[in-house]
């Protein structure tokens, strides 16, 4: 939620930050502001809004100056206003704070800094901390700012400047991401890389409660007792090419198209027909892995879904009960967790609150994680015993698709590395699979190319306000990840179910003319699937049917039929879900809805 950028040079900071804040729009939309320092004087703009409300702002009267921090907002706490904007500021302007995460004490920690005389103007928890690095301050900030976040609770990632320290920022985090950029006589910081990749591509990443000391003569890390603290610079080697939209009409469409390369990227070195599988940050021992009884996979959302397909793939391959959570709920359910269980959590961006919760508290009572994530140095891959990081490159569309199908290689991969370990399947099957999936970008390529049956169903169906998906086994899994894209970017209302779950309630709803797309790529279910689409259809339901090439006898039962390339069934969700991914993105262009920012949502959800 939210998205802080702050800058220290010897160039204007304004262009700089508004670039920084338009690549983190994806994190919160609702408003935006810089302050900046013009030698001591602190100039606050912000409104509500999109970014652009803020550059017509800053067009008309411009701010100057090399120091400054800048916000975009995902309302929390107090709608979103103007007033309710970062950076928020002290009465006599000299402290401005941007802020993400949630300052959970904020009421005491108010009520308290009323008793000490100051006012609040907004109904944000932020604007406590302006006011308590004034209370502390005492003619040297970075010691205000340390006594200040002694006394927060919750989460936070801010940056802080004061027109009595002009060339300064001070920057802090804790369970929310921070990283400094380093440049030739400049310095960054940012919620998030790309905003700051145009400029530089040597970061240091932070670890909870160091802080960031950033003046002309450079950055300085300092611990929470206030040592300095030397980092090695990570380099970033992707590019920032990556994070723009490359010629296509928005982020989301984007990375559908590069769902072939990524999917090949994440198998890269580590699956090789012949050869064991490679994971280089999993350090899990055969002897471990032969100890577990049970695996939860814990996540939110789309990753949650890239979750369901694991369960399934592991129990298949593998032969361990594995029990699939959204993170929300395991946290506060008192799940049984022991030595011998293994917990892996699946988060493209590795700063969910939720997810991050729930590793913290399965390593508590004793279990091992392994973390399958996109961010190399995000907080579940730093927490975690084991890593897999996806090759997804940065996906800056708040709605999941490459990270989603990179997600699926690495349950495959994980699936593979535990049979090989606990040898439950032979090796001719693991060697068939592995050649299977490297065939997977080629077929992935192949769905791309045959865009225009969604198109059209979509041309005449987007007016509709309900729509139902169906799949049985790993269909309906990934019936669940095409409901999810529809809902959050096209607001149409959808449901997932079961193919045979839906005569037990849920047929009712079905009438002439209710849109139903029906997956039945499964070979084994194929008939059962075909027995559901004809109940629906027998009910007036018009039904989209995708199945693999080679099964045109579905021509018959459904009103219009896609096929993707045939493939093993298992590996399937990773190409029947592009069609859907398709038909969401197509079904909102339709709408007009705005595809890469969709209402109420935030690309990385930081808080509870
Ligand atoms: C949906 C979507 C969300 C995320 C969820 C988890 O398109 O993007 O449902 O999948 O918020 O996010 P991560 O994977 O970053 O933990």
């Amino acid at each position: 939620m939210c998205g802080i950028v702050g800058f220290v040079g010897k160039r204007e900071a304004s262009p700089i930050l508004i670039e920084g804040l338009s690549k983190l729009e994806y994190r919160g939309y609702d408003s935006a502001g810089v302050a900046i320092l013009d030698g001591d004087k602190l100039n606050v703009t912000k409104c509500k809004g999109r970014l652009a409300n803020l550059e017509d702002k800053l067009e008309t009267t411009p701010l100057k100056g090399c120091v400054g921090i800048g916000h975009t907002r995902w309302a929390t706490h107090g709608e979103p206003s103007d007033l309710n904007s970062h950076p928020h500021t002290t009465e006599d302007g000299t402290i401005s704070v941007v802020h993400n995460g949630i300052i959970e004490n904020y009421i005491h920690l108010r009520e308290w800094l009323m008793t000490k005389g100051y006012n609040f103007a907004s109904e944000t928890d932020t604007e406590v901390i302006p006011h308590l690095v004034d209370y502390f301050y005492d003619g040297d900030l970075t010691d205000a700012v340390m006594k200040a976040v002694a006394k927060m609770e919750g989460s936070y990632a801010i940056g802080v400047v004061c027109s009595k320290e002009p060339d300064k920022v001070v920057a802090v985090r804790k369970d929310s991401p921070l990283i400094v950029g380093l440049g030739k006589e400049e310095s960054f910081i940012a919620s998030d890389i790309p905003a700051i990749l145009n400029h530089t591509r040597d970061i240091y990443l932070l670890n909870d409660k160091e802080f960031v000391v950033m003046t002309k003569d450079g950055v300085k890390l300092l611990s929470e007792e206030g040592e300095e603290i030397k980092r090695d610079i990570y380099h970033v080697t992707w590019n920032a090419d990556a994070a723009e939209k490359g010629g296509f009409e928005h982020f989301m469409i984007k990375e559908i198209h590069e769902q072939p390369k990524v999917i090949k990227d994440t198998m890269t070195s580590r699956i090789m027909p012949g050869k064991p599988v490679t994971l280089d940050d999993i350090k899990i021992t055969k002897e471990q892995i032969e100890n577990i009884d049970k695996i939860y996979i814990v996540a939110c959302g789309t990753a949650y879904h890239a979750g369901v397909v694991g369960k399934y793939v592991i129990e298949k391959l593998a032969r361990i009960p594995v029990e699939i959570e959204v993170a929300s709920e395991f946290r506060y359910r008192d799940p049984i967790i022991n030595e011998r269980t293994l917990m892996m959590v699946i988060s493209q961006s590795g700063e969910t609150a939720d997810t991050l919760a729930a590793l913290r508290e399965a390593k508590k009572q004793g279990a091992r994680v392994i973390a399958v994530t996109n961010v190399v140095g995000s907080s579940v891959s730093r927490e975690a015993d084991d890593v897999l990081y996806t090759w997804a490159g940065p996906e800056i569309a708040v709605a999941s698709t490459k990270a989603y199908v990179t997600q699926l290689i690495a349950m495959y991969m994980i699936a593979l590395f535990f049979a090989e370990n606990k040898k439950t399947i032979s090796e001719e099957t693991i060697d068939q699979i592995k050649k299977e999936m490297l065939t997977l970008p080629e077929k992935a390529e192949k769905v791309l190319e045959n865009k225009e049956t969604i198109q059209k169903f979509t041309a005449k169906t987007y007016m509709h306000k309900d729509m139902f998906f169906l799949g049985r086994g790993l269909d309906y899994a990934v019936a669940m990840e095409g409901s999810l894209k529809l809902k959050e970017i096209s607001y149409i209302h959808s449901e997932a179910y079961a193919g045979g779950e839906l005569k037990h309630g849920p047929i009712a709803l079905i009438e002439k003319g209710t849109i139903v797309i029906a997956g039945a790529t499964q070979e084994d279910l194929f008939d059962k699937m075909v027995s559901n689409i004809k109940e629906v259809k027998t009910r007036g339901a018009n039904v989209l049917g995708i199945t693999c090439e080679g099964h045109d006898e579905i021509e018959k039962t459904v009103d219009s039929a896609l096929y993707i390339p045939k493939v093993m069934d298992i590996l399937s969700p990773v190409v029947s879900v592009i069609p859907l991914q398709l038909l969401s993105y197509y079904m909102a262009i339709q709408k007009g809805c705005d595809v890469d920012k969709p209402r109420n949502l935030a690309k990385s959800v930081t808080v509870e």
